[in-house]
């Protein structure tokens, strides 16, 4: 059976190309870049070319890039780090309802510690509307952090007007851009960013090596104390091989891409929601992400349909692949102001530009079937509902 991976939100497959990139440096320039002979100048050629390369798509400079092992950890160093190096200046962190776990968690962890946290809501679509988050800012705020793409219902937020609300205060402001990053604007300059968390795994990079934006002049504290690698901020010896791979993985993502994946999710989107009693989780259009669509079937719940769908060599996700373990709704769709029968029937499919239309259509020839089976047999479904289900062969 052939697999047909519709969970690129949770992880990507690695480019062919990127695996090609990255292989000297498992074997013949396998040198540790910090050393000063001829192998480790070789390795560190290869990280500074990586790392012009990743400054460059965001519009940074180079020394504002800081190599890390990834979305979790630059998440952790911005939001704790800037708290610990800030704390003579305030106490408050201003965030969202709607964040990934790493950032929620070292928030929590950071209210045990002292620090005051405002988590802001949402509207249904999973907006963060701008003037709230001036209105919450006090004279104790020092970080403001809100993702820019959502991992679980695509909503890509409005940094830009967010960014200028910062500014204006005098508040630095962070982003999460792990699921946005090459995928829709993102610029530092622009969109008046002072930390921006992107990693490797969600576009065809190796996993494990991400990066954090730290704008010149900002005052943050280290995670990790050691050798003084990256500028004395994340002390450590560089993944190069990973960080190779990464840079490729930008360098070979383009705008072609995004609207093949654009194209492709509103395909997807036309044809689940010829199900009856399905609904969209998440925003629509421009302001959602290319590749992101997530729904609610009625009646049913989303870790049923992914069980059946994986029986067909079908791979989705319910919320994000982090929280899946858990039997708890998901944060995010909660914070939509949905109940959680609802949020309990939803299922993502993330695409990415490897998706065929062939994969969708098969996709599209078993769901419906999948749906009809599950609300037969659940206690929820209204009896009409059981009546007019086609099992479409399941
Ligand atoms: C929005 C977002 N932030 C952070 C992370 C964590 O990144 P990593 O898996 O590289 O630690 C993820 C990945 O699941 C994510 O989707």
């Amino acid at each position: 059976m052939k697999t047909i991976y519709l969970d690129n939100g949770a992880t990507t497959m690695a480019d062919p190309k990127v695996i090609e990139a990255m292989k000297p440096y498992f074997d013949d320039k396998f040198g540790n870049a910090s050393s000063t002979h001829h192998k480790g100048q070789e390795a560190k050629m290869a990280l500074e070319e990586a790392r012009e390369t990743i400054a460059k798509s965001i519009g940074a400079r180079y020394d504002e890039i800081i190599f890390t092992s990834g979305g979790t950890e630059s998440n952790n160093f911005a939001v704790k780090g800037i708290a610990f190096a800030n704390k003579s200046k305030g106490n408050h962190i201003i965030t969202t309802k709607i964040e990934h776990d790493c950032i929620l968690n070292a928030c929590k962890w950071l209210e045990t510690q002292g620090f005051k946290v405002t988590y802001l809501d949402v509207d249904k679509e999973g907006f963060v509307d701008p003037k709230q988050v001036e209105k919450a800012i006090t004279k104790q705020t020092i970080l403001v952090s809100v993702i820019h793409g959502n991992n679980e219902i695509g909503t890509i937020q409005d940094i830009r007007a967010i960014g200028e609300v910062c500014r204006k205060k005098e508040i630095i402001f962070h982003t999460d851009a792990c699921q946005s990053y090459t995928k829709t604007l993102l610029d530092v300059k622009k969109q008046s960013l002072d930390l921006v968390t992107i990693n490797s795994h969600k576009i065809h990079g190796p996993k494990g090596v991400g990066a954090l934006y730290v704008r010149k002049g900002t005052k943050i504290t280290p995670l990790n104390h050691g050798g003084g690698h990256e500028f004395a901020l994340r002390s450590g010896t560089e993944n190069v091989s990973g960080i190779v791979g990464f840079a490729k993985a930008v360098k070979i993502a383009g705008s072609s891409h995004i609207k093949q994946m654009t194209k492709m999710r509103d395909y997807l989107f036309e044809n689940v929601l010829k199900i009856p009693d399905t609904a969209v989780n998440g925003s629509t259009g421009d302001r959602r992400l290319c590749n992101n669509a997530n729904f609610s079937f009625k009646y049913v719940e989303g870790e049923s349909i992914g069980a059946y769908l994986d029986a067909k060599g079908i791979c989705s996700s319910t919320g994000s692949a982090c929280s899946s373990h858990t039997l708890e709704p998901s944060h995010v769709l909660m914070a939509l102001g949905m109940d959680a029968e609802d949020a309990h029937g939803s299922l993502r499919l993330s695409i990415s530009r490897f998706t065929t239309k062939e994969e969708i259509d098969k996709l599209i020839e078993v769901l419906p079937g999948i749906i009809s089976k599950l609300r037969k047999m659940s206690p929820l479904a209204k009896s009409d509902t059981k009546d007019s289900a086609d099992s479409g062969g399941w």
